[in-house]
């Protein structure tokens, strides 16, 4: 969920300072990059070493250190972040930001950004109750800046009572949701087909493909990280169902049909990562066929095209396609993109090894409505789910 963002995490001198430690590796854990900003009392309490190891980024303490590169570094810092988060926050900080003071990098860096900044304060009990400190928070709150409840308990100092920070799991928590409160994908109807279809010829034999639904799945887990309110319409696969996610289970091409059908005209976004059988036998026989003579043809009927025929449907609907294709494979797409009135497709090269149905990874091109092309190296699934529900996301 934090992939790929850019998180400035800003240190003060509090006896808590150890325990942003631990918040920035869960945030560097879960793929977020990480520069830190220590306050010069801040490293009183922990060394700038640590942090520097553990974000493999170099933190900056001293405004008036020579860069690293040549760039004003407060500036870059304010520019370069998805959002702030100052942990622990002192009082002093807290007052300073309230009060339009920027006399350290830290206090400047806040000054210059437009980015959101979250505070996880942690105090004394006394100075938490304190009417300048809760004036201070309580300007800040009216600006917009936010504030994540402290907790009440034993704090180092021996009393007893508000003012201790809040838990690490709690503060990464805060922060990935409201990387969700700020997503355009948070509360959108995401309908995602995935997985095969199949059909049977007799009771005890059927026809189907080799796509093992992980696209599908994939790019349902990662809508769903970003708050969108996801159902998955799924062949059969041996795949666990995302945490959250709304599983309807379809065997056939028409029951795929069926369920996109009741759930369309409501939706924001259809993603089709199903790869429904194109084709049915015409008869299903009662019992099962008898192996008699050497040959038996099997006569297969068209199924209904279900990504044409919600095409010609959409209004305010966005439709991202896939195509499994092995020669001429853009033009290809470019025609089907079309054809089935597209918003983007996702197009496989699936005579590449490592690429299409059963693998862990894939090699796509991706092509949006204006027919422009994007080719992507190798990627694992999951990044490339990432990728393409960054691009949906946009298309909004
Ligand atoms: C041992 C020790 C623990 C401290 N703990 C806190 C604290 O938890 N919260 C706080 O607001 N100030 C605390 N202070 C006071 C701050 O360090 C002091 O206000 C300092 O000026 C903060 O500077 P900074 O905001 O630039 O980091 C503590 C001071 C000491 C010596």
């Amino acid at each position: 969920m934090l992939k790929d963002k850019n998180i400035v995490v800003g240190v003060t001198g509090g006896i808590a300072a150890y325990k942003a430690v631990d918040v920035v590796s869960r945030l560097i854990k879960k793929g977020a990059n990480i520069d830190v900003i220590m306050t010069k009392s801040a490293t009183k309490f922990v060394t700038p070493l640590t942090f520097q190891s553990l974000s493999q980024n170099f933190v900056t303490v001293d405004m008036f250190d020579e860069p690293k590169k040549w760039e004003v570094e407060h500036i870059s810092l304010a520019q370069k972040a998805d959002l702030f988060l100052i942990v622990p926050a002192t009082a002093n900080i807290i007052g300073k930001v309230a009060c339009g003071i920027a006399d350290d990098m830290l206090s400047t860096t806040i000054m210059a950004t437009n980015s959101k900044v979250i505070f996880a304060p942690a105090m004394n009990t006394q100075m938490f109750r304190n009417p300048l400190f809760k004036q201070n928070m309580d300007k800040l709150k009216d600006l917009g800046y936010e504030f994540i409840k402290t907790d009440t308990g034993r704090l180092a100092c021996g009393d007893i009572g508000e003012g201790k920070l809040a838990q690490p799991e709690i503060i990464v928590d805060y922060v990935e949701k409201s990387f969700i409160k700020d997503s355009k994908l948070k509360d959108k109807k995401v309908l995602i087909t995935a997985g095969p279809t199949m059909q049977a010829i007799d009771p005890v034999r059927y026809i189907t493909n080799h796509s093992s639904g992980k696209m599908g799945y994939s790019l349902a887990k990662s809508a769903k990280d970003k708050g969108a309110n996801v159902t998955l319409i799924s062949g059969p696969t041996n795949l666990k169902a995302p945490k959250g996610v709304n599983v309807i289970n379809v065997k056939t091409t028409e029951e795929m049909f069926e369920a996109v059908d009741s759930h369309f005209e409501d939706c924001d976004i259809l993603i089709k990562a199903a790869a429904p059988l194109d084709y049915r036998p015409e008869k299903v026989s009662k019992n099962k066929i008898k192996k008699k003579s050497s040959k038996l043809e099997l006569k297969l009927v068209k199924n209904i095209d279900i990504a044409a025929h919600f095409g010609k449907l959409k209004e305010k609907q966005k439709i991202i396609g896939f195509a499994a294709e092995t020669d001429n494979i853009v033009n290809n797409s470019k025609k089907k993109l079309k054809a089935k009135n597209f918003d983007m497709i996702i197009v496989n090269d699936v005579s590449k090894k490592d690429a299409g149905f059963k693998s862990d990874t894939n090699i796509v091109t991706i092509v949006d409505k204006n027919l422009n092309e994007e080719s992507f190296p190798k990627m694992k699934k999951e990044e490339l789910s990432e990728l393409i529900i960054d691009k949906v996301s946009k298309l909004i």
